[in-house]
């Protein structure tokens, strides 16, 4: 087999000593050629990648020191780290070979020429963020979001996480969920408008959605347009992969049959939109995110399990914490405000809390914002929390 390798020329003054061809050779061994290999020629070093598991080619690094006193094992290691073209495999760091999405010449005048995000062009968002008003900072607020929502100005809110009612016919304590498609699309863009209006420049809302597939409306979709419509950019979809696998397996009559078969989700999703920039500011020393939580999480495939705690909260709903907890150190910094339009039982007030947040939750039921601020009260600020013990409320799969 031949292959195609990115190839990496480092150039020295002396040529390699015998013991350095030595290490070479090791090196070659211990790789794959379709992984890595080290070709020496004269004065040059030639490294040879397809792709490398990172911490590998670090421990084969250090394992090789002692055959180079110029520590030129070192030197491959960096030539690997610097190309920054990296994806990850089962959990590992991996540069992949990305040389033929690399082909494409011209990329940014072409990326101008396609003109991205077009559709969020022409906008009148202001760029005058304004600061929170005190009466609502870590408050939960009961009543209807849309009329809450105008006490505040604009420009306020550092981050909407949210999760509407689906209109599924859900149980909850003020509604029995269900309405005419139409109306409920209405109402709810009402709402979002307002959280369009109380975003900061450069705020973000994230929306967890499910479409209902068995009445054929693509939620996720025309709540996606609605934002685009409103000149918000799309900044991405995560895939929240809940393995739910208890729902029906096929429409009446469809069974191994092309009639009409029937689509099984395990799946939600959550919409990303950002108003007038991709880009939020903040301070350095108020990012908390961990290296290794964030090469995981921008792995837009997020396995949790849905809350198991739901019937102790009286809530049919719920967020699983260790979700919420990912979006707000992916997308928010620490002081920045938080807003839960539908904030039902507490989950993103009290994860807000434990995070060193500010936040406002609002709800139309007395009984969710009474067991959200019970909830939320009891959350204590936890700013560095126990290494690889990330997982809170909902379990790992
Ligand atoms: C899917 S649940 C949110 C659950 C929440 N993420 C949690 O972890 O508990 C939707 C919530 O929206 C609330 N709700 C429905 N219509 C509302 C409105 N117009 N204003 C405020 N809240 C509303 C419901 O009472 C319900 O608690």
């Amino acid at each position: 087999m031949v292959y195609k390798y990115k190839k990496i020329p480092l150039v020295y003054d002396l040529p390699l000593t015998k013991s350095e061809k030595q290490g070479v050779a090791l090196f070659n061994r211990a790789f794959q050629e379709s992984e890595i290999q080290l070709e020496a020629d004269g004065t040059t070093l030639t490294v040879l990648l397809r792709e490398v598991d990172i911490e590998r080619l670090r421990e084969e690094g250090r394992r090789l020191a002692i055959y180079s006193q110029r520590a030129l094992f070192q030197d491959v290691i960096k030539a690997v780290e610097r190309i920054r073209s990296y994806g990850v495999r089962n959990h590992k760091r991996y540069y992949v070979d990305y040389d033929k999405e690399r082909k494409v010449k011209r990329r940014k005048t072409k990326a101008q020429r396609r003109q991205r995000y077009y559709y969020a062009e022409g906008h009148h968002f202001s760029r005058l963020n304004r600061p929170f008003p005190r009466a609502y900072e870590n408050a939960i607020v009961c009543g209807d979001s849309l009329e809450v929502l105008k006490r505040l100005p604009d420009n306020c809110v550092d981050l909407v996480l949210t999760s509407p009612p689906y209109n599924f016919g859900l149980d909850y304590e003020e509604d029995d969920d269900t309405r005419h498609w139409e109306k409920y699309f209405e109402k709810l863009f009402g709402i979002f408008d307002e959280t369009i209006r109380v975003l900061k420049w450069g705020g973000r809302v994230v929306v967890n959605i499910q479409p209902l597939f068995s009445d054929y409306i693509p939620s996720h979709h025309i709540i996606s347009n609605f934002f685009m419509s409103r000149k918000l950019i799309w900044k991405g979809e995560i895939l929240w992969e809940k393995n739910n696998y208890n729902c029906k397996y096929t429409a009446w009559g469809s069974w191994k049959s092309p009639s009409s078969p029937y689509l099984k989700y395990t799946w939600e999703f959550l919409e990303i939109y950002a108003k007038g920039t991709l880009k939020k500011e903040g301070r350095p020393e108020d990012i908390d995110i961990r290296a290794e939580e964030f090469k995981e999480w921008v792995v837009a495939r997020w396995a949790i399990a849905p809350e198991r705690n739901m019937r102790q909260y009286g809530h049919p709903a719920m967020f699983p914490e260790h979700l919420v907890e990912r979006v707000l150190k992916l997308f928010s910094y620490r002081n920045d405000v938080i807003l839960d339009p539908f904030n039902g039982a507490g989950t993103t007030t009290a994860v807000a809390k434990r995070l060193g947040r500010r936040y406002l939750g609002i709800d139309i039921s007395e009984e969710y914002c009474r067991i959200a601020r019970e909830r939320t009260e009891k959350a204590a600020f936890q700013p560095k929390l126990p290494e690889g013990n990330v997982s809170y409320g909902a379990k790992w799969i």
